[in-house]
């Protein structure tokens, strides 16, 4: 009997806006590897019924995408150091006829830094903006990363609070106001927020309170050059767009689904830039 070709997918809902389909199918076709990946629009309601099948399904694995991230977690048989900490759930595999969970965000966005500014965990001064999901994966990041101060900053205090707890004083909690101080000393700053999206309102800070040796990040990727990162680049500072993030984040997954580690190259880049 031929063996099956592998199959994995992303799920979420609404799914139309993925872009995993068109980095996964590149790295398909650019390896020569007779596989697929799958968009998959899965209803909150549908999740259980579709991971509780996964193991005897066709499918070797996938992604997770909003709004299934944390309830993944509970779904799975096993989670990985990674999502267990993060609380949220992005990779699917099957291994041993289980289904595990893991999380490669955090990867992603230091796989990302390591490619584009080497040595960027060494000031050990990072300061995130926003406490949703995207600031979780980062914090835990840069825990792992060993940074001395890890400080969010959020429009609500009460949710860099909670995100500061989750890690256990790993993180500190601050207010939007708190900036003008906490701006000096920093070494990487993130912004995690929607502010900047295409569309929407822009993020108001003044970076000549930044050290001349800061890295500027933005995980907005849509635009490429939020108006962040453009001020920043403006100054004459290093700069780290979000795609690079989203790009590195499907590499473990690839790798696990079709057995080979793909890489994340200028041509895959302009690919999804020509997408945006
Ligand atoms: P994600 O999971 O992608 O990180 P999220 O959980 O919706 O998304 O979080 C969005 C972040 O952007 C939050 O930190 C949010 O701040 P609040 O917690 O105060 O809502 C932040 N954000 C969104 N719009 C904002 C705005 N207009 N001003 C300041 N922060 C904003």
């Amino acid at each position: 009997m031929a063996e099956a070709l592998p199959r994995a997918f992303v799920c979420g809902h609404p799914i139309a806006h993925s872009r995993s389909p068109l980095i996964h199918g590149y790295w398909l076709q650019h390896y020569g590897i007779e596989g697929t990946y799958e968009r998959l629009d899965v209803p909150p309601e549908a999740l259980e019924g579709f991971l509780r099948d996964m193991p005897g399904s066709a499918y070797v694995g996938g992604n997770v995408t909003i709004p299934h991230k944390e309830n993944a977690c509970r779904l799975v048989d096993h989670l990985d150091e990674a999502a267990h900490r993060i609380g949220a759930v992005n990779t699917l595999w099957m291994d041993g006829g289980r289904l595990h969970g893991g999380n490669t965000d955090a990867y992603g966005f230091a796989a990302n830094l390591d490619a584009e500014t080497p040595g960027w965990s060494q000031s050990g001064v990072a300061t995130i903006l926003g406490a949703g999901g995207a600031a979780r994966a980062i914090v835990h990041a840069l825990q792992e990363r060993a940074f001395r101060q890890i400080r969010i900053v959020n429009r609500t205090s009460s949710r860099a609070q909670a995100l500061a707890a989750h890690f256990r004083g790993a993180a500190s909690a601050h207010a939007w106001d708190a900036l003008p101080e906490l701006l000096p000393e920093t070494g990487l700053l993130i912004n995690t927020t929607s502010l900047g999206m295409d569309g929407g309102p822009g993020l108001e800070l003044d970076l000549s309170l930044l050290p001349s040796t800061v890295i500027v990040s933005d995980i907005v990727y849509a635009p490429l050059l939020t108006p962040l990162l453009a001020m920043a680049r403006d100054r004459g500072l290093r700069t780290v767009d979000g795609l690079g993030m989203l790009l590195h984040q499907a590499v473990p997954g690839f790798e696990k689904w079709f057995g080979r580690r793909p890489e994340v190259t200028p041509e895959l880049r302009a690919l999804v830039i020509a997408d945006l």
